[in-house]
């Protein structure tokens, strides 16, 4: 039998990438980051369409080149249909209707959320099912249960901001440069995270709410700095780390009660904010705890990337999970 071979396409916000998957074994996954949004403090949605377009044709070449491959070996083409920045998905469907048709190969439509989970199956070791995952990235924050790759259910989200998008309202709050997530985490690696006490919030369930941690890191901010304008200067490290501190607790504990409630031992995190140092201690530290079997994913695969998108392409593709040229990208959907 001929490999099946899947260009994978992701563009749902401000990282354009392409993978290779040949019989679900990535060979390749180029990231191009666009640089543009960093002066404006956000994604500005209009300059990342635009970017997608001049990065997407060098980014599929490289991807193709690097898995030393012959562009007519492709099987499948894949892409990002939602959810996400609607003016960026528009750029990947649009390439990789085009990009199929010039092939000849049929189209795979894939959600972003469940191909974070699905970075879980990019390397070894994979989790069994029942699979609990935590996903935690810049637009969303929810607790998923997984009966098989594709068999996907919700159980509990954040009622209005996502972990990410706490983390990065709070370091611009600390004058820190957009994505600002990384940054609290490196100062954070430093302070004393019981320096400052912010509320964790009691929400329904398994469900989530960051708004209010957001909310009084700010009054408490203003409160300081009116005292000390050098307040932040001075207690970076410690602010970080408070702050991380509450954020990861709010999630883990959350997910700790899922865990129990459902009796389920295979437990991991996804997303870009599964990078962040301290959720991943926190992970190994309830892990050990509660005798969990925990799941990293490399750094490479927590943030934007398309090999996540290849692989669940590929459990698509065993159950031949096709989509036609009709299908139009959207920027909220369920899958
Ligand atoms: O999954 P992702 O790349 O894009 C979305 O689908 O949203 O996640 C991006 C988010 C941003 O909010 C970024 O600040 C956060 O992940 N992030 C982190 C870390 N690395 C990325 N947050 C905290 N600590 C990190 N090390
Ligand atoms: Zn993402």
């Amino acid at each position: 039998n001929a490999p099946n071979v899947i260009l994978a396409i992701e563009s749902s916000c401000d990282e354009t990438s392409a993978a290779i998957v040949c019989d679900g074994q990535v060979q390749s996954n180029i990231i191009a980051t666009q640089k543009v949004h960093e002066q404006y403090g956000g994604v500005v949605p209009e300059l990342a369409s635009r970017a997608h377009l001049q990065h997407i044709v060098p980014v599929v070449d490289q991807a193709i080149k690097t898995a030393g491959i012959a562009k007519d070996a492709i099987t499948a083409v894949a892409f990002t249909q939602a959810p996400g920045l609607i003016g960026s998905l528009l750029v990947g469907s649009g390439f990789a209707k085009a990009f199929a048709q010039s092939l000849n190969v049929p189209l795979i439509a894939v959600h972003h959320m469940q191909a974070h989970v699905l970075a879980h199956w990019i390397e070894d070791p994979k989790p069994a099912f029942p699979f609990l995952c935590l996903t935690v990235s810049g637009g969303h924050t929810q607790i998923v249960l997984c009966r098989s790759h594709l068999d996907m259910e919700i159980i509990g989200e954040t009622l209005d901001d996502a972990a990410g998008e706490a983390f990065d309202k709070i370091a611009k709050m600390l004058q820190l440069p957009y994505p600002g997530g990384p940054l609290v985490d490196k100062y954070a690696k430093t302070g004393n995270p019981e320096r400052f006490a912010f509320p964790i919030p009691e929400i329904r369930e398994y469900d989530f709410s960051f708004s209010g941690i957001k909310t009084s890191v700010l009054y408490f901010l203003q409160k300081q700095v009116k005292e000390n304008p050098e307040f932040v200067a001075e207690n970076l490290a410690d602010i970080c780390a408070s702050v991380q501190h509450t954020i990861v607790k709010t999630l883990m504990k959350k997910l700790e009660k899922a865990a129990r409630h459902l009796k389920i031992k295979e437990i991991g995190i996804a997303g870009g904010v599964s990078a962040n140092s301290g959720l991943r201690a926190a992970l190994e530290a309830y892990g050990a705890k509660n005798g969990w079997k925990v799941y990293l994913p490399k750094f490479e695969y927590c943030t934007d990337n398309a090999a996540m998108i290849g692989i669940t392409a590929y459990y698509k593709m065993l159950l031949q999970q096709f989509t036609d040229l009709s299908a139009v990208p959207s920027a909220r959907t369920q899958w």
